[in-house]
C-alpha cells in the first residue's frame, strides 16, 4: 500500500495553489520588504509606481481595516510595518497588479528611506542587553549543586547549532477570493487553517464565520508553514477584501528564503558529571535561543527543547535553563523536532566530551544511562512502555554494532587517507502538543447513498501521508476497501477550530476522531442490518465490504446496506471529536505529564572521511524505530528515511549564513546546500518494531513525523569520529553543521 498522493505527484497530477486556473480578474500581490535588518522608516516615495500599466493599488498599514497584528502566542508582530523594521525581509507594502511583471516593476520604482538602528544577531549579546521575549525558564530536578562533588569527572563546554532553511518544494502560497459582501475565501498552503482564519478575521475586522480557509495539500511544510503561511494568506485576503478582486501571492524561492523564518540557531553551555563507571550523575545546560525579530512560536519551541534536554537518558540531577532572545534576523519558527534536535545535540555533545575525558566510548556511556521503565524525566513524567533499550538491543542484534566498531578500528589502523567512524544515536521523543489546549481534533464522515465515503478532518496533507492514514483508519473501522474512501480538503467550514497539523500528532488526533466518527456510523448500520436480517445486533459482522449474519453465514453487500439505511431514514453522516486524555503541565512548578507517550528508536551511523580533501560520506545507516502498529508501512518508512536525511543535512551540509548586520548570505539553492541524491547514504536499513503496540494512539500506532529527524545527529558524531581517527589532537568545537570546509580547516 502506498502513500497515494505520491503517484499523483510523480505524474504531475497533484494540484498545488500555483497550479490552479485563475479567474480573469485576478490580481497578483508583490510584497515590498525591508532591505535593512533594523531601522526606522523615515519616508516612502512611491515614485511612478502607481502609473505603471497594470498596477492597481499599493496597500500599507493604514489600509488595514482591523488590527495590524499577526503574533500568535505573543502579540508583537505587525502584518505591514508601521515604522520600525526589525529584520531584512520584513513586509512594508503590498503591491496589487494585473501581472507579476508590473508588480516587480513597481517594486523598483519605490524608494523606502530607512535610518538604521544597530542590529543584534547573536543571542548571547541580546541576552546581555536584556532583550528577551519572556523571562528564562528552568527545569530543576534532584540537587545539581551538591551532585558535582560526587562525580569522578566533570566536563564543561559550549555548543553551537545552526539554523536550517525548510526548503519545502512549494514556496509560501495563497489565493484569496472576495465572497459576496464582506466575506473572503482563502486557499493557503498552511499547516494551520484555523490560525489563518483567525488572523484574517483580525486583520479585516470581521468575524471568523466570514472567513473560509481551504487547504488541498502542501508541497512540504516541515513546520515552516505552521505559523509562517499566515502573513501571506492575510495579505492576499486583505487585497481581495479591499479591491473585491481575487488576489494571489506566491513567493519566489529567493523571497521565501529571505523573508521567512527557519529553525532556531541555539548557542548553549553544558556541564556534565559522571562517576567512574560512566553513570551520569548530574547535567546542567543553558540554551540561548536565537529567536529572530518576533516571537512567532519561539517560546513553545524552547519549552520542547527543555523537555528533550536529557534525550533518552535518566539523570538524577538536572538543571536546564532556556532563554528566548530577540535578534534582528527573520523570526525563527517551527521546524521538524521543534527544539528537540537542538537540545539533543547539546546532551550528545556533552556525552561526547565526557567520553573523551574519562577515556570511555560514548556508546558505553549512552547505553549505561538509557531510560528504564518507571524512570522519571526532569519534568516529572514517569516513563511508561519504555522501549528505548528494546530498540538499542535490536540494533545491536540485527546490525552487529560491536563488530562494526571493531572493523572500523582495524580499517583505520591500515589506512591513512581514508578514516572511518561510527556513532549510535538513541532518540526518545514526546508526543502531544506541549500546549495542552491544542490536543484536540474533529472529523466529519459522510457515507453517500452509493456506499462511497467522504472523510474531512483538521489534518493537513503535506507529504507526510496523513490522508492515506485517515483512509486506512476509516476503511478498517467500516470494514470496506480503502478505494471506497476519499479524504476531502481541510476546510474550516467542515471541521472547525482545528489545531495545526504539527507536533507529529496529526494522524494520532485526527485518526482518533475519524475512528470515533466511523464507529458511530457502524453502530447505526449494525441496527439496520440486524433489523433487515431479522437477527440480534451481536450476530452482525462487517468484513471486506460485506455484512454478515454470523448465525447462518448469509451476507449482503455494504452498498445494499447503505441503500437500506437511507430508505429507513438513518443518518449517514457522523461527526466526532477527540481530546487526548490525562495530560497536564504545571508551569509554576515545571512538573506534569505533558505527553501522551514517547516514541523511541536507535540508529547506527557509519561514515568515512577523505582526509586529503575534507569530504565525507555515509556508508551505512541502520535504524531500529518503534512505530507501534503502523497505519501505513510505506508511509512510515518514508517518514523514517526522510526525517533522518533532513536531520543529517542539518548537522552536516546545511549552513545558514548571515552577514554581520543580519542580511542573509545563503539566500538561494546555489549558496544553501541541502542533501541531494548523491549525499544519501549508500545503504539505509530500517527496522520497524511493530510488535510494541501503543495504547495511546489510533489502532495501536505511533506518531512518526518528527522523531527520526534526530537520528541525524549521529551523522555529526560519526564524522567527528573519523576526524579524530585522522588527527587525534584536532581542535574541534561542538558546532553544527560540520561542513567539509570546517573539517578541512581543522585538518590544516
Ligand atoms: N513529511 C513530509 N513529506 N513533508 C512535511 O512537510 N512535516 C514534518 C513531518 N513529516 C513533513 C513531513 C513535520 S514538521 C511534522 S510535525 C509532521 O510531519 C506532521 O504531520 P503528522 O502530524 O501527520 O505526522
Ligand atoms: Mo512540525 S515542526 O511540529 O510542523
Amino acid at each position: 500500500m502506498n502513500n497515494n498522493e505520491v503517484i499523483k505527484h510523480v505524474r504531475g497530477e497533484s494540484q498545488f495553489i500555483d497550479d490552479l486556473k485563475l479567474p480573469h480578474d485576478i490580481l497578483y500581490g508583490t510584497v515590498l520588504t525591508s532591505e535593512i535588518p533594523h531601522g526606522k522608516i523615515e519616508k516612502i516615495d512611491l515614485g511612478n509606481a502607481l502609473s505603471i500599466k497594470g498596477v492597481v493599488q499599493i496597500i500599507d498599514h493604514h489600509d488595514i481595516p482591523g488590527e495590524n497584528q499577526i503574533g500568535a502566542i505573543i502579540r508583537d508582530e505587525e502584518l505591514l510595518s508601521e515604522g520600525i523594521v526589525k529584520f531584512a525581509g520584513e513586509p512594508i507594502l503590498l503591491i496589487l497588479s494585473e501581472s507579476l511583471d508590473s508588480g516587480r516593476e513597481a517594486l523598483k520604482e519605490i524608494k523606502v528611506d530607512i535610518s538604521p538602528i544597530p542590529a543584534i544577531t547573536d543571542p548571547r549579546e541580546s541576552f546581555r542587553a536584556g532583550n528577551l521575549i519572556v523571562p528564562p525558564r528552568t527545569f530543576d530536578y534532584g540537587d545539581t549543586d551538591s551532585a558535582w562533588e560526587k562525580c569522578e569527572i566533570v566536563a564543561e563546554g559550549r555548543v553551537e547549532s545552526g539554523g536550517q532553511e525548510h526548503f519545502y518544494m512549494e514556496t509560501q502560497a495563497s489565493l484569496a477570493y472576495p465572497v459576496e459582501k464582506d466575506s473572503v475565501k482563502v486557499l493557503s498552503s498552511t499547516q494551520s487553517p484555523t490560525a489563518v482564519q483567525k488572523t484574517v478575521s483580525g486583520i479585516l475586522g470581521i468575524p471568523m464565520n466570514r472567513v473560509e480557509v481551504d487547504v488541498r495539500r502542501l508541497g512540504g511544510g516541515f513546520g515552516g508553514k505552521e505559523d509562517q503561511a499566515t502573513p501571506w494568506a492575510a495579505m492576499a485576503a486583505l487585497g481581495a477584501y479591499i479591491t473585491k478582486r481575487p488576489v494571489k501571492i506566491v513567493l519566489s524561492r529567493s523571497d521565501d528564503i529571505r523573508n521567512t523564518g527557519k529553525r532556531h540557531p541555539f548557542s548553549s553551555d553544558f556541564k556534565i558529571g559522571l562517576d567512574s563507571s560512566g553513570k551520569i550523575i548530574a547535567y546542567e545546560a543553558t540554551f540561548y535561543q536565537n529567536c529572530g525579530a518576533y516571537a512567532d512560536l519561539s517560546t513553545a519551541i524552547l519549552e520542547r527543547a527543555l523537555f528533550h534536554a536529557t534525550n533518552s537518558y535518566y539523570i538524577p540531577n538536572v538543571r536546564v535553563t532556556g532563554i528566548s532572545c530577540y535578534t534582528n534576523l527573520p523570526p525563527f519558527t517551527a521546524f521538524r523536532g521543534f527544539g528537540g534536535p537542538q537540545a539533543m545535540f547539546v546532551i550528545e555533545s556533552a556525552i561526547s566530551k565526557a567520553a573523551t575525558e574519562i577515556n570511555m566510548s560514548a556508546r558505553k556511556i549512552q547505553e549505561m544511562n538509557l531510560l528504564k521503565e518507571g524512570d522519571v524525566f526532569p519534568y516529572g513524567m514517569v516513563t511508561e512502555n519504555c522501549n528505548i533499550s528494546a530498540t538499542w538491543k535490536k540494533l545491536e542484534e540485527k546490525f552487529q554494532v560491536e563488530e562494526t566498531y571493531k572493523k572500523i578500528g582495524e580499517f583505520n589502523r591500515k589506512n591513512d587517507h581514508i578514516k572511518k567512524g561510527a556513532a549510535v544515536m538513541p532518540v526518545s521523543f514526546g508526543i502531544s502538543f506541549t500546549n495542552k489546549m491544542l490536543n484536540q481534533a474533529g472529523a466529519l464522515v459522510h457515507i453517500y447513498t452509493d456506499g462511497s465515503v467522504s472523510v474531512s478532518t483538521g489534518a493537513v496533507e503535506m507529504g507526510q501521508g496523513v490522508n492515506k492514514k485517515m483512509i486506512n483508519v476509516a476503511a478498517e473501522t467500516l470494514s470496506i476497501p480503502s478505494s471506497r474512501v476519499r479524504v476531502e480538503t481541510t476546510n474550516t467550514t467542515r471541521v472547525a477550530n482545528t489545531s495545526p497539523t504539527a507536533a507529529s500528532s496529526g494522524a494520532d488526533l485526527n485518526g482518533m476522531a475519524t475512528r470515533s466518527a466511523c464507529i458511530g456510523l457502524v453502530k447505526r448500520l449494525r441496527s439496520v442490518a440486524a433489523k433487515s436480517m431479522g437477527v440480534d445486533i451481536d450476530q452482525i459482522k462487517f468484513e471486506s465490504g460485506k455484512v454478515f449474519n454470523t448465525g447462518n453465514g448469509q451476507s449482503i453487500m455494504w452498498e445494499e446496506l447503505i441503500g437500506k439505511a437511507y430508505a429507513e431514514r438513518v443518518s449517514l453522516t457522523s461527526q466526532a471529536y477527540y481530546a487526548t486524555p490525562d495530560i497536564y503541565f504545571d508551569k509554576t512548578k515545571e512538573r506534569g505529564k505533558p505527553f501522551a507517550y514517547h516514541v523511541f528508536g536507535t540508529a547506527l551511523i557509519e561514515a568515512e572521511l577523505d582526509v586529503l580533501r575534507g569530504v565525507y560520506k555515509f556508508n551505512r545507516v541502520s535504524i531500529v524505530h518503534d512505530t507501534g502498529k503502523s497505519l501505513d508501512q510505506q508511509t512510515d518508512l518514508g517518514q523514517i528515511e526522510g526525517g533522518f536525511i533532513q536531520g543529517l543535512g542539518w548537522v552536516t551540509v546545511e549552513e545558514l549564513l548571515f552577514e554581520e548586520g543580519g542580511k542573509i548570505i545563503t539566500g538561494g539553492s546555489s549558496t544553501y546546500k541541502v542533501p541531494d541524491i548523491k549525499f544519501i547514504p549508500d545503504e539505509i536499513n530500517v527496522e520497524m518494531m511493530q510488535d510494541l503496540k501503543n495504547p495511546y494512539a489510533v489502532l495501536g500506532s505511533k506518531a512518526v513525523g518528527e522523531p527520526p529527524f534526530m537520528y541525524g545527529i549521529g551523522g555529526y558524531l560519526a564524522v567527528r569520529e573519523c576526524l579524530f581517527a585522522a588527527k587525534p589532537d584536532v581542535q574541534l568545537k561542538y558546532d553544527c553543521p560540520l561542513t567539509p570546509e570546517k573539517i578541512t580547516i581543522s585538518l590544516m
